[in-house]
């Protein structure tokens, strides 16, 4: 049974054809990053202006890879939120348009049930209950998954996501947009401990706070350029002096290791109070490889399973939302014509 997935939540334009809602025939992800990284930050206007120029033709090389038309399929399976509004219009839109002229039944699909799905394209698979850990851009939630649509939120940020965090320390250390990957790369040069940046733990709350951190790296820079130092290249120097501070790997190494402490233990926490021994962490952060490491060797520890998508599933794909789209399918949960995206929709 071949699904096509579609998500267009955010800056990524992508398409994919799935079978059985775990073999990937084909994904196609238009990225914009180009577009963007000259704002430090997603555009949203920008994004959607994109994801039109880009849906058809990221869709028709979806059904080409895979060697297929738009009559193979059983199903489409479109990502209606949360995310940017914009963006979200215009992947529905062109869903609910193909579906009405194809006669091709259609399946709305939640963003992050789509990041939980992700784990299951590959080998092995979790069963159920596990706990679901999405760290990404916009979000930083921890979930009890119980079965198909069986989400229970455990704790989420109470302020930004950890993708958000790393994006904005990256715009302060000026490394450019998305944050994640270049931090990721620098920090494995850097001291993890040159300096002790905060976590917040959140006791008695498996919730979560990265604004805290991001200030204090903003204050970090600020007293360094109080005293006179100055960012240049990937130093930290003093012109005068030319004495250099520090490196810039060590400033990226110190606050990965902030974000990740707080992840890694609240996600031990988790499986303590659940009781349950199955760990699926995914969400664009995932891809971080620092993180994949930590949260290997924490579960490892503690006799738990932990299933982590490869990278390229962590971040945004329409792999996952065909994944996710496959059960909505098997359960007879179709979307009518009158199918809204939605900037917030809770799991
Ligand atoms: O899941 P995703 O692709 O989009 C959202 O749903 O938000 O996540 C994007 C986020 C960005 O904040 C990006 O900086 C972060 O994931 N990211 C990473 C890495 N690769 C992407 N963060 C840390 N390490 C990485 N290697
Ligand atoms: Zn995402």
């Amino acid at each position: 049974m071949l699904i096509l997935g579609i998500d267009t939540s955010c800056d990524d334009t992508s398409a994919s054809v799935v079978e059985d809602g775990t073999r990937i025939v084909s994904n196609v992800i238009s990225n914009q990053a180009e577009i963007h990284k000259k704002y430090g930050g997603i555009v949203p206007e920008l994004a959607s202006r994109r994801h039109i120029e880009m849906i058809w033709p990221v869709v028709d090389e979806a059904l080409k890879t895979a060697g297929i038309n738009l009559e193979d399929l059983s199903c489409f399976a479109v990502c209606h939120g949360p995310g940017l509004i914009g963006s979200l219009l215009v992947g529905c839109s062109f869903a609910k348009a193909v579906c009405y002229s194809k006669q091709v039944p259609l399946v709305a699909v939640n963003h992050l049930e789509g990041h939980i799905f992700s784990s299951f394209l590959g080998e092995p698979q979790p069963s159920f209950p596990f706990l679901a850990l999405i760290v990404s851009g916009g979000h930083t939630c921890l979930y009890r998954v119980g079965g198909f649509s069986r989400y229970k939120e455990l704790g989420r940020t109470r302020d930004d996501a950890a993708g958000e965090a790393y994006d904005k320390v990256s715009k302060l250390l000026g490394l450019g947009y998305p944050g994640g990957p270049v931090i990721d790369r620098l920090a494995q040069d850097g001291d993890p401990k040159a300096i002790d940046f905060p976590r917040a733990y959140l006791p008695d709350s498996m919730d979560f706070s990265f604004s805290g951190l991001k200030t204090a790296v903003l204050n970090y820079l600020r007293r360094m350029q109080d005293a006179g130092y100055k960012m240049r290249d990937k130093d930290i120097v003093h012109p005068a002096s030319c004495i250099r501070h520090r490196d810039i790997s060590d400033i990226a190494a110190s606050f990965q290791a902030s974000v990740i402490d707080v992840l890694v233990r609240k996600t031990e926490w988790a499986i303590k109070k659940e009781c349950i021994k199955r760990v699926v962490l995914s969400g664009g952060v995932a891809a971080n490889s620092e993180l994949r490491e930590r949260m290997k060797d924490m579960c490892e520890e503690m006799g738990a399973g932990i299933y982590i998508p490869s990278a390229s599933l962590c971040t945004d794909n329409a792999a996952m939302i065909a994944a996710a789209g496959f059960h909505h399918f098997g359960m007879k949960k179709f979307a009518g014509l009158d199918l809204n995206p939605k900037a917030y929709l809770p799991l």
